[in-house]
């Protein structure tokens, strides 16, 4: 259950796997490592201290044998299930080495193996060592923040005491306005995931605020080089003209911060344009590339709308830096952040919105494998109209990292989860690793020739920025 094309290979110098295991990994260890340190700092319980200490020993060795080349080892027992996992899938890469095996199951090994570290002591079980970055990188994306609160309070408030869109008149012109407003929700969602913290590592504070803004935003729309959103507005109009009692949308959440919040913004949009009756958020169960959504995010997002006048009088590392002092926010903007917080909330009291774990989603295999390994989650997924799979790992695991022509089509790419699945599938990426598929001949090549595309290189280097997108669907249940 794995495709024969073979797979991304940190010893491709070629890949943006061969930069990820050489610079930004020994990046993301060390940063890790610097916050064991501040925490243990200001300890005062004698065991936490020394567990501290082992663990960045341990962090350490970790970045020492990913630069040199050495073994990948074992996961020691941690009482996991999924130990044996990945365990029998080393054994299977027989003595495999940091520079030489392939991109997506080492990249997956080294967060689960960071998480191991942690759960074999007692004192930082489950610590996550990303919580604090996460939230800084939340906290600088204020301005875009803003700007959605107040058109979604300004559109959620329309559509529920009205059940219209603003300025359409005839039943034609709400329709058609209700596919516009369903294509821009899902954009904003969309590039939400190109603020991805494990790319900060190369940009700035100023470039994810431009990435953000709304004028960004339609700036960026001919860099979807494929969008099937049209199809996608299609079936859950359908579902909702039928009048399915029970229409689920399920997302495949990607990071927490900025892209959780507008996962957010799309999910109480579908649910109060009735595009929906249930939300299912799927988060991940360990600190998982770093900026990952994990249960405790979604709670912290949520509980720091709660009270956005004390969130904002803290200063994001960034603005610290820069000597900033906080700016207080004003009565319309706490009015905006309220309205979400008391939305969400109560959808997700009433059960509208829901949160599911599955360990699944950090195991170190492709999602070809989910009929086979995680039956429950493949069944479940079934009963969804629509299920979103966010960000660019996912678009790896559902295409299983494999360096297929970039014209196979999506539906062949994905394997057991295309056409007959019984699932739903849309992708929302923006492109930030080697895999592309589903695009139309020639459309590689000519972004290639554009400036730092990678040209004649053999590299495809337009595809890891996070500067192009590809939205695409396929309909398993035909
Ligand atoms: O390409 C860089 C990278 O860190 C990949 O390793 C990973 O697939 C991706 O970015 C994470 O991005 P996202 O949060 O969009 O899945
Ligand atoms: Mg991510």
């Amino acid at each position: 259950y794995d495709p024969k094309i073979p797979q991304y290979n940190n010893s491709d110098p070629n890949s943006f796997a061969s930069v990820s295991v050489r610079d930004r990994w020994p990046v993301i260890l060390t940063q890790g490592i610097d916050d064991v340190h501040r925490e243990t700092h200001v300890s005062k319980d004698e065991e936490k201290i020394k567990e501290g200490k082992w663990i960045v020993s341990e962090l350490a060795r970790l970045k020492y044998e990913a630069q040199h080349d050495r073994e990948l080892t074992p996961l020691p027992d941690d009482g996991e299930a999924d130990v044996a996992g990945y365990n029998e899938e080393l054994k299977a890469l027989g003595n495999a080495k940091w520079h030489s095996v392939p991109w997506l199951f080492s990249e997956c090994y080294l967060y689960r193996r960071i998480a191991s570290t942690f759960n074999q002591t007692q004192k930082w079980k489950g610590y996550d060592i990303f919580a604090r970055q996460k939230m800084s990188t939340f906290r600088s994306s204020r301005p875009a923040v803003i700007e959605l609160s107040a058109r979604y309070k300004e559109i959620v408030t329309e559509l529920e005491s009205k059940h219209t869109v603003k300025g359409a008149k005839t039943q034609e012109e709400l329709g058609q306005a209700e596919r516009i407003l369903f294509k821009e929700m899902c954009e904003i969602c969309l590039w939400g995931n190109a603020t991805d913290l494990s790319l900060l590592t190369t940009l700035t504070y100023e470039d994810i605020q431009k990435l953000q803004g709304s004028e960004a935003r339609k700036a960026s729309e001919k860099n979807i080089i494929v969008n099937d959103l049209d199809k996608a507005f299609n079936i859950l109009r359908s579902a909702q003209k039928a009048e399915t009692k029970e229409r689920r949308v399920d997302i495949i959440l990607d990071n927490a911060g900025f892209e959780l919040f507008v996962d957010l913004i799309l999910a109480g949009y579908l649910l109060a344009a009735g595009l929906a009756t249930t939300i299912v958020l799927h988060p991940k169960s360990i600190p998982w590339f770093v900026s990952d959504v994990l249960p405790q995010d979604f709670l912290q997002l949520i509980s720091a709308l709660g009270d956005p006048q004390a969130f904002y009088s803290e200063l994001s590392d960034d603005d610290k830096h820069a000597g900033k002092t906080p700016t207080p926010l004003s009565e319309t903007e706490v009015a905006s952040l309220k309205f979400l917080f008391e939305h969400w909330s109560h959808l997700h009291q009433e059960g509208q919105i829901v949160l599911r774990p599955n360990r699944f989603w950090t195991e170190g295999g492709s999602f070809w494998r989910l009929p086979k390994t995680a039956p429950n989650a493949y069944e479940d997924l079934k009963e969804s109209e629509l299920v979103l799979f966010k960000g660019d790992l996912n678009y790896r695991k559902l295409t299983a990292d494999a360096a297929w022509p970039a014209t196979t089509p999506f539906t062949e790419a994905i394997g057991p989860l295309g056409p007959g699945s019984g699932v739903r599938v849309l992708a929302l990426r923006t492109c930030k690793a080697d895999v592309v598929v589903g695009l139309p001949e020639g459309e590689d090549e000519r972004i290639k020739a554009t400036e730092g595309g990678g040209g004649d290189s053999g590299a495809r280097k337009w595809a890891w920025s996070g500067k192009w997108a590809v939205v695409q669907f396929s309909d398993g249940k035909l």
